[in-house]
């Protein structure tokens, strides 16, 4: 089931074609994005992820997105749901129609896919790949966009299928020095003896809403957490490593490079409850 909105505040039709052949988010993946969990109604970190648009805007020389009228999009989409109370709601607003400087924007309303529901509950197997960048790129080139959510993931698509032929699930991309940078569509946390750690964002890697909202609930009960460069053996070393996102939340890697990690089942389900606090106060 789909709910598409536009930011007029009007519902469409999400069977019927919204886009021009010619627009450049078709033509070359030219525009930003967000991926929202809504749960019981409720779009969690709302307010993050417009700010994480807007921030990818200014990166990508694209209008300010309007803050109130993604704000009132997002609620036609909530309040037309009919699906499960658990879903996706995605923000898509691309550089339109060459020439014309009108964006392209909509929020979507989509269930969650299965095999998401599967990794949050059995966990998954994650592979190693290089990015090809050093850890101090973003700054010197930013028109590389990385920390930008642009909807150019090919590459990233093509990652997690390189996992697949690997026998794997997903990626932990590392940079050419072989830090630890992010997933695909994920951010890395690791635990080392209850610490909370994570990689820096100035290594050229998306700011995750997930993840800050899990290190938020952490720093409130007391628990120590770190945003410092990790390096593989850190993974291996750590009592339980997470990728996070926002529709997977908190999901566990039981293998990382075919190397079977620490039992964290239960410190996984110790981080299931950290980050559900969050929204239960
Ligand atoms: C590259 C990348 N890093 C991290 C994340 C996690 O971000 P969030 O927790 O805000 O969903 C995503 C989300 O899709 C992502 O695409």
């Amino acid at each position: 089931m789909h709910v598409l909105a536009l930011l007029d505040g009007t519902l469409a039709d999400p069977t019927v074609p919204l886009l021009r052949v010619d627009d450049l988010g078709v033509m070359r993946g030219d525009g930003i994005f967000e991926t929202i969990l809504v749960v019981d109604g409720k779009p969690r970190e709302l307010g993050p992820h417009l700010d994480r648009l807007a921030r990818s805007a200014a990166m990508m020389d694209l209008p300010a997105p309007d803050r109130a009228a993604w704000e009132r999009a997002c609620q036609v989409v909530l309040d037309n749901w009919t699906g499960r109370p658990e879903h996706v709601l995605k923000l898509v607003m691309t550089r339109g129609v060459e020439g014309t400087g009108t964006p392209t924007e909509f929020a979507l309303g989509m269930e969650i896919a299965p095999a998401v529901l599967r990794q949050r509950a059995e966990g998954i197997a994650a592979v190693t790949l290089e990015r090809g960048f050093g850890p101090d790129v973003a700054e010197r080139a930013p028109w590389l966009l990385l920390g930008a959510k642009s909807l150019s993931y090919a590459v990233n698509m093509a990652a997690v299928r390189e996992a697949a032929r690997r026998g794997a699930d997903d990626v932990v991309f590392l940079a050419s020095d072989g830090t630890v940078l992010e997933g695909p569509t994920s951010t890395v946390v690791a635990v080392h003896e209850g610490v909370l750690r994570t990689p820096p964002s100035t290594l050229g890697i998306l700011p995750g809403t997930t993840q800050h909202a899990l290190f938020r609930a952490a720093e409130r009960t007391g628990r120590n957490v770190k945003v410092e460069p990790l390096t593989v053996p850190d993974l291996h070393a750590a009592d339980g490593v997470f990728l996070c996102s926002s529709v997977r939340t908190v999901t566990r890697v039981h293998t990382l490079d075919g190397t079977r990690l620490t039992d964290s089942s239960d410190l996984h389900r110790e981080m299931v409850e950290l980050y559900q606090s969050e929204y239960q106060r």
